[in-house]
């Protein structure tokens, strides 16, 4: 099938077949590497990208889902990487072995670009499908909090 849709703000044509999984897509067809795929089946949030401005996980839907739509991912948020979410993880010492960071990083962008004044605990939850083995989440909280802001900073000026 003739998939079409905008991925990181290009429009891209593929053709694909109708049950490819959309993380297949975007890591084996497009390059896209930065998404990962740690259970496959929607219990880590490894895959967290953006579809439509809410997040989703990739390992659980198919390429024909995103037709028409509008997909980031990781690669997208910020094109140099210095997406305030992402400068803030890397000042934090949120990164261990980074494996949950891209989906960490796609979940706590989404939520703070709807909720500029986060509390910790809400942080929390914004990141609870999302698992990671080495953090603790303590310096992911701190992260979050630090991109929030950054984030508010950036709009005043
Ligand atoms: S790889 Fe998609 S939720 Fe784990
Ligand atoms: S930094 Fe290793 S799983 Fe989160």
């Amino acid at each position: 099938m003739k998939l079409e849709f905008t991925l990181n703000s290009a429009k891209v044509t593929v053709e694909t077949a109708p049950d490819r999984r959309l993380i297949d897509l975007l890591r084996e067809d497009l390059g896209l590497t930065g998404t990962k795929e740690g259970c496959g089946t929607g219990e880590c949030g490894a895959c967290t990208i953006r579809v439509q401005g809410e997040t989703k996980l990739a390992c659980l839907m198919l390429a024909a889902q995103v037709q028409g739509c509008d997909v980031v991912t990781i690669e997208g948020l910020d094109p140099a990487g210095h997406h305030p979410v992402q400068e803030a993880f890397t000042g934090s010492g949120a990164v261990q072995c980074g494996f949950c960071t891209p989906g960490m990083i796609m979940s706590l962008s989404t939520y703070l670009a709807a909720h500029p004044d986060p509390a910790p605990e809400k942080i929390r939850e914004a990141v609870s499908g999302n698992l990671c083995r080495c953090t603790g989440y303590q310096k992911i909280v701190d992260a979050g909090l630090a991109a929030a802001r950054a984030l508010k900073e950036a709009h005043r000026g």
